[in-house]
């Protein structure tokens, strides 16, 4: 008799049980295996390859820089860790805007290449066509509104956004809109707490936000923020559960003393 004990996977039906039964939904961010393995250990229900990757892994000030390829490389080492959580991997930009064809090839290299369970774009109305593609294909997709760092550009600001009342009705059309096309959740990033739960409570797919407020049916960070490993951003929405950036050094400092007072290796930590 085996004792294997099997994991029931988070699928995207179960996220939307769990907003039935008002089970709120923990994501976070992942870049690389064994990362990934610890999130999906601690019981993370969906885990998030994001384009965010281009910050924090890459040292770049915005995401665009982010390509298909590296999206792909971060996405297979998370795939090959994850064993119960719902692996989402973003569409980095300049990969689905403007031509769905190209984000339908972009999403089918995603699946295929990194063995994702869905994808997620930012993006409402302007680029419903290219969502409509990718699930004719049976691509689950999320969806990304309010603040959508691959526009940048075009805001010019990260601060909070739809507070006027013109961008909100715009927010709330596209989430309406991203619902209809089928997307299985869409995330909400830095908007007003009171948009955010007014979005939960209308839409019946789960809304997971990040800035949004705690109206919403679950929450998302990017890793190495929340473990306190980048230092320089620390926006209100943010909870560090850790300083890792001082503990590293920390260790690292002591390696560093040990190595130069002939301390390390030890006789016990040699051949
Ligand atoms: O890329 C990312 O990490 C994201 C989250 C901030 C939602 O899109």
């Amino acid at each position: 008799m085996s004792v294997h004990k099997e994991v029931k996977r988070v699928t995207t039906h179960v996220l939307s049980a769990m907003k039935l039964r008002g089970e709120k939904i923990s994501m976070l961010t992942s870049y690389d295996y064994s990362m990934a393995k610890l999130v999906d250990q601690a019981g993370c229900d969906v885990i998030l390859v994001g384009d965010s990757a281009s910050n924090v892994m890459a040292g770049n000030e915005t995401t665009l820089p982010m390509t298909l390829d590296q999206m792909i490389y971060h996405g297979s080492s998370v795939r090959k860790a994850v064993n119960r959580a719902l692996v989402v991997v973003d569409l980095p930009f300049g990969t689905y805007q403007g031509n769905s064809k190209e984000a339908l090839h972009s999403a089918i290299r995603i699946m295929k290449e990194t063995a994702a369970d869905a994808v997620k774009l930012e993006g409402g109305k302007e680029i419903i066509e290219s969502v409509d593609r990718i699930l004719t294909a049976g691509i689950p997709v999320m969806g990304h509104l309010g603040l959508m760092p691959q526009s940048i550009n075009r805001y010019g600001t990260y601060s909070v956004r739809a507070k006027e009342e013109e961008e909100a009705n715009k927010l709330i059309e596209d989430a309406k809109l991203l619902e209809e096309a089928g997307c299985f959740a869409v995330v909400l990033e830095k908007i007003p707490a009171e948009l955010g739960k007014k979005v939960a409570e209308m839409l019946t797919i789960p809304v997971i936000g990040i800035g949004a407020g705690n109206g919403v049916d679950g929450q998302v960070l990017v890793i190495h923020d929340m473990l306190g490993i980048t230092q320089e951003f620390s926006p209100r929405f943010l909870r560090r559960y850790l300083n890792l950036a001082e503990e590293i050094k920390g260790a690292v400092a002591q390696y560093v003393d040990d190595v130069k007072s002939k301390d390390f290796p030890n006789d016990r930590e040699q051949y």
